[in-house]
């Protein structure tokens, strides 16, 4: 099926959960981000290497108590709209996999595993009840939505990674939906099969990330777009723990771990590192940033609820 064919499918049930909370007056500033509660999360299949000896291994109520944990303290910087979870579906937690949004435009992932392609359609139910214009994406092209595909705010750019997940057109599809210069990325280490495990652009222009998760054409990339003085690079022992999978809200960066070496250069970098184990999640293969997803001045068409 070639891009002539492309098509946007969605079903006819808006489906939101509902979460008490009223808006914010600052709340158009400050964004919104999407979540999904763990109720039906566990390692119930192995589609990346986190999950390899994992099955059955997640512990329930420690997952919840750590989501909430991340919930609360996201809460009181971000507003936060919810999808309900739906039982079957394990890993619609990680609602950074839901799409991509950029103003009033989503494109809703094309997962590559199977497991996970009945969350396309309740993703996509969502973002249609908020109002969101859901752009046609082509049937063969596995797309992954924020787990791949970053909005560098300081730069005006989306940096996109492809390799394990999203395809090699992924790119380009973006650039042509939202008009916006998008810089492909290749990862080669399956550890880190999503940008987001790897990479993560910070206000400032400041960009956290782990060199080896690239290929040479891109690291070269990435070192051309962001000048030496603004990259914090992480060694393997933070990368392994999913430092770059981190959360930036009111100049605090949320994460599951931080070495006292990276916890020093985000404070000099100006920011505020904030450490919420998300141990649970890591057996999936998930931390901070794959369980948001990011609604760039969405409080005027997102009802929080949180
Ligand atoms: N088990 C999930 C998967 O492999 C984890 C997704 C993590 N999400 C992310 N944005 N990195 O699809």
């Amino acid at each position: 099926m070639d891009a002539d064919a492309d098509v946007a499918v969605c079903g006819d049930t808006p489906r939101v959960q509902t979460r008490d909370a009223a808006a914010s007056p600052s709340a158009a500033k400050r964004g919104a981000i999407l979540m999904c509660a763990p109720d039906y999360f566990g390692v119930d299949y192995i589609i990346n290497p986190w999950m390899e000896h994992q099955v059955g291994q997640a512990t329930l109520p420690r997952a919840q108590a750590q989501w909430e944990n991340l919930r609360g303290n996201l809460s009181a910087h971000s507003d936060i709209a919810f999808v309900a979870p739906t039982p079957g579906l394990p890993d619609m937690v990680f609602t950074a996999n839901a799409g991509l949004v950029i103003g009033d435009t989503a494109v809703v992932s094309r997962f590559r595993a199977r497991e996970r392609r009945p969350e396309e359609r309740l993703f996509c139910d969502w973002f249609e009840a908020q109002g969101y214009a859901i752009a046609p994406w082509p049937e063969n092209v596995p797309f992954e939505g924020a787990g791949d595909a970053l909005i560098d705010h300081a730069r005006d750019i989306v940096w996109c990674g492809h390799g394990w997940r999203s395809g090699e057109a992924a790119p380009k599809q973006l650039e042509r939906i939202f008009s916006r210069n998008t810089i492909a990325l290749k990862l080669v280490d399956p550890r880190f099969y999503h940008l987001d495990t790897c990479f993560c652009p910070l206000s400032g222009g400041w960009l956290m990330y782990y060199p080896a998760a690239f290929d040479l054409a891109s690291l070269e990339a990435i070192r051309a777009i962001v000048p030496a003085d603004k990259r914090i690079e992480v060694g393997e022992k933070d990368a392994a723990s999913f430092a770059c999978n981190a959360v930036e809200a009111a100049g605090r960066i949320f994460l599951n771990a931080c070495s006292d070496d990276l916890r020093a250069r985000l404070i000099d970098a100006g920011f505020t590192p904030v450490v919420t184990p998300l141990s649970e999640f890591m057996k999936a293969g998930g931390a901070a940033k794959c369980l948001t997803l990011h609604l760039p001045g969405a409080a005027g068409k997102v009802t929080p609820r949180g």
